[in-house]
């Protein structure tokens, strides 16, 4: 597996593992906790040490509690990232909160539920309009300072925001959608990163499933499942988006990859810094995944994706009118 850095010295695996689905948001778990355990275990196996996860997923706290478990006995060989900034009340997201008093006590809630004594990358998970960046990023500072957090991170955060941010604090990365279908960061975010030398590491690389090929208009999401509720994926909007994933699908036989990989390995060509973090809840489809280390796009390849997906946009919002209020400050 290759190796990435993100910002000034953190080193990730080119390919991470999101760890959301494990617990929620993709429809039931095909498999069991310990299945789930074995999994992120696994990883570890075939290179991928790039952990994501969050303590709003998925319960809340649920999915931060099986990381810490899996990674028991692999602590050493894990770039653990969770992410804080929602206000929970009696078990449900009720806003956002990233004050510091309370960052603080959520990053303490974290180090324990993960059962590790530093988080090695702590994103706020969304901008809190009610707190300025510069005391979110003093906090992440202290942080540092009292050896509970080694990096800041930043979630669907705006360009301004970032920039404030990393002038009180050093930004390690910032993790926002980013995929074939989904390019809200390319015209401000990444020329910022590149220009002030912070990793990007892309959420939904595979487009919540979409691009790998095996969603059509036919598909349909059970209660728990978040695509549900996200405009992208009703069923006329599904069948509109086809031609960009028949196109992926065309070029991934052609090159004997997957879809997925080929979805992946765009997102690897776009620069050195950025470090996507495809979930699943499947073995088989993390060593999948983690091969898209191994397929070369060339730039003939690339111009053409990017020219297709330019000429037949994209049909429906990639959240919910609600969401996509909080993302973008
Ligand atoms: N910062 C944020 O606000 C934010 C938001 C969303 C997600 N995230 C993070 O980003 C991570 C990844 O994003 P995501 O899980 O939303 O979306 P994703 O990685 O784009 O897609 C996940 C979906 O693709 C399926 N899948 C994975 N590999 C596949 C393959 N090779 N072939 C076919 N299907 C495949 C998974 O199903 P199976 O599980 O059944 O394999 C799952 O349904 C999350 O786990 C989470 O840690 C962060």
């Amino acid at each position: 597996m290759h190796i990435r850095r993100l910002g000034q010295s953190m080193q990730v695996s080119a390919i991470g593992l999101g760890c959301m689905g494990m617990s929620q948001g993709y429809g039931p778990n095909p498999g069991s906790r310990e299945d789930m355990v074995d999994v992120i275990r696994s990883a570890v196996d075939v290179g991928v040490t790039f952990l994501d996860t969050a303590e709003v997923y998925y319960g809340p706290y649920v999915n931060e509690e099986l990381v810490g478990e899996a990674i028991g006995p692999i602590r050493d060989q894990v770039q653990l990232a969770t992410k804080f900034g929602w206000d929970i009340q009696d078990g449900k997201s009720v806003g956002l909160n990233s004050r510091p008093e309370h960052i603080k006590k959520v990053a303490d809630a974290c180090l324990q539920r993960l059962g590790v004594e530093t988080i090695d990358l702590f994103y706020q998970h969304r901008v809190d309009p009610k707190v300025p960046i510069e005391d979110v990023a003093g906090t992440i500072g202290e942080l540092v300072q009292a050896g509970k957090v080694k990096h800041f991170g930043l979630s669907e955060v705006g360009a301004d925001t970032l920039r404030k941010a990393h002038a009180t604090y050093p930004v390690t990365a910032v993790q926002s959608e980013y995929s074939l279908w989904t390019r809200d960061p390319e015209p401000e975010i990444l020329p910022t990163c590149a220009e002030l030398g912070i990793g990007f590491v892309p959420f939904s690389p595979l487009g919540r499933g979409f691009l790998t090929g095996a969603l059509d208009s036919s598909a349909s999401f059970s209660q728990g499942d978040m695509r549900a509720t996200i405009p992208r994926f009703q069923a006329e909007n599904l069948s509109a988006n086809q031609s960009l994933v028949n196109h992926v699908r065309d070029l991934a036989d052609g090159k004997g990859a997957t879809p997925a990989q080929v979805a992946l390995a765009w997102l690897l060509a776009q620069a050195p810094w950025i470090a996507p973090i495809p979930g699943t809840r499947k073995l088989s489809r993390l060593q999948e995944n983690a091969g898209a280390t191994e397929i070369g796009l060339s730039a003939d390849e690339r111009a053409d994706l990017d020219a297709l997906a330019a000429r037949v946009g994209v049909a429906g919002d990639r959240y919910s009118e609600a969401h996509m209020k909080l993302v973008g400050h």
